[in-house]
């Protein structure tokens, strides 16, 4: 079909080659520079099995992308390949009016006492993975952020559900993990292979955790107990028609929310914690900036605006996720060139933010850059800068995660030294986001103990 839609489509690679394919799931960000370097701003990416999808990282673009409402380009068909890991109901799934009321529904309060209360699970369990961390050997960092991320989000969303929360971590750690396989991605991968593929092993694990999901959601039903937790809002919101959201659609919500948090944060933990401790610089004015008494105070930690600029530069530098994308409707003019409907566009999030113009020397970890450059809200989002994509679309638990991140980091660094054990440090894709490679190999020279809590 490649070849039918050239002179239509902006130039790449004409056809789609296994290894092309390969490299792309493999290593994605060089070879989108690659292909930039080749065919200029715009270029077509074409993968084996799967439809030609038209690449843009020009501000221009990615402006129009994200200033439509919906009617012509659709995201829910885009994230189509996503649904075997997060559910045919979820959010990402859906487009059009489904999608705009199910995002109200879902778009979580963020303030007063549930801040406070997300704080300290973030904090509290910063410290748990911190006394965790082996004392002389070298060891894989991104697991422990996944662990911390992964609780955060059982505390913090399921609420209740921390009765069982050691054996909910355990099952949605394992449903993490073996969903990293790419193969779980390609349709014609998914396989049984009597039951030893890593898609038979993710439907298991699934399984498994979604038997402990539905009996908490049945146990809540029946006994009316409600928390401070989303589950609890989700229970109790009713549609137009007065009616609750079906357990298998409150499933698919719950689940979208385990796989699209600790699935992304805690790479871009990962990541941040790289750049910090590869610049001394940095980490000596983040601890001038908050130092050991001050990183009990979660007001103190959001509001630094060092940290603020570190976490924005690191996810400027290294995004977690590469592009976002979107399924044409009708025809469009995107970038001077007339695409025809069904066409997949994407806005590369890794090209645009080392756009030189914009950014200067930017593949520099340089986070003074964006000191005194408005609150992170106003600026994630806009063409030069989306880790959480754009429009209408945007990331549901932005705010969460970069709070998450400050938390995180904040007491990371006040309590350690860390120095990297594996150079040079590479980027690995883990399913759909990006890590640095093996986890990020790093060794422990220095722990203080936990602070005291304010008041103890
Ligand atoms: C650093 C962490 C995170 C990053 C980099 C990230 C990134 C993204 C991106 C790029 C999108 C697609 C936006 C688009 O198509 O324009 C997205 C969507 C989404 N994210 Fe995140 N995300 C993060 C954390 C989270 C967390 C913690 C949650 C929930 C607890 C979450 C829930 C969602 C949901 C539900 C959507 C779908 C929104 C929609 O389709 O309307 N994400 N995220």
């Amino acid at each position: 079909m490649a070849w039918r839609d050239r002179g239509v489509l902006p130039p790449g690679l004409p056809f789609p080659s296994p290894a092309f394919t390969f490299l792309w799931w493999k290593f994605p960000y060089p070879l989108l520079e690659d292909s930039q370097r080749r065919y200029g701003d715009t270029f077509t990416l074409r993968l084996a099995g799967l439809p030609p999808v038209v690449m843009f990282s020009n501000p221009e673009v990615v402006r129009q992308v994200f200033l439509d409402d919906g009617t012509t380009m659709e995201a829910g068909r885009f994230n189509r390949s996503l649904a075997v890991l997060l559910g045919e109901r979820s959010v990402l799934m859906t487009d059009g009016r489904t999608h705009a009321r199910k995002r109200k529904l879902l778009m979580p309060p963020f303030h007063g006492a549930r801040m406070q209360a997300y704080a300290r699970a973030m904090l509290d369990l910063s410290d748990r993975a911190i006394d965790a961390f082996p004392r002389s050997a070298a060891f894989s960092l991104h697991p422990f952020m996944q662990e911390v991320t992964l609780r955060v989000i059982v505390r913090t969303i399921f609420g209740a559900l921390a009765r069982v929360e050691d054996k909910l971590v355990a099952q949605l750690g394992e449903v993490l993990d073996v969903g990293t396989s790419i193969s779980l991605l390609i349709p014609a991968l998914r396989r049984n292979l009597w039951g030893r593929s890593p898609y038979a092993r993710f439907m298991a694990a699934s399984r498994e955790a979604d038997r402990t999901l539905f009996a908490d959601i049945r146990a809540r039903r029946e006994s009316g107990e409600r928390g401070d937790d989303v589950l609890s809002l989700l229970l109790d919101a009713r549609d137009e028609d007065g009616e609750p959201m079906p357990d298998d659609e409150l499933r698919d919500e719950l689940v979208t929310r385990r796989g699209a948090g600790p699935e992304t944060t805690a790479p871009a933990l990962t990541g941040a914690v790289r750049w910090i401790v590869e610049r001394p610089a940095v980490l000596a004015r983040l601890r001038a900036e908050l130092p050991p008494d001050k990183c009990g105070d979660p007001a103190a930690i959001e509001k630094s605006p060092w940290l603020d600029a570190i976490v924005r530069e690191a996810l400027r530098l290294q995004p977690v996720i590469p592009l976002v994308g979107r399924v044409l409707a009708r025809p469009v003019s995107l970038g001077g060139w007339d695409l025809p409907e069904g066409v997949a566009v994407a806005c590369s999030i890794y090209l645009a933010q080392r756009r030189p113009e914009i950014y200067t020397d930017p593949t520099e970890f340089d986070p003074a850059r964006f000191l005194g450059r408005g609150k992170p809200s106003a600026a994630f989002g806009a063409s030069e800068l989306f880790p959480f994509g754009g429009g209408i679309r945007r990331c549901i638990g932005m705010a969460f995660a970069l709070y998450e991140m400050k938390m995180v980091l904040a007491r990371l660094f006040a309590r350690t030294d860390l120095e990297i054990a594996h150079r040079p440090v590479k980027v690995a894709r883990r399913s759909i986001t990006m890590v640095p490679k093996h986890g990020l190999r790093v060794r422990l020279s220095r722990r203080e103990p936990r602070p005291t809590p304010p008041g103890a």
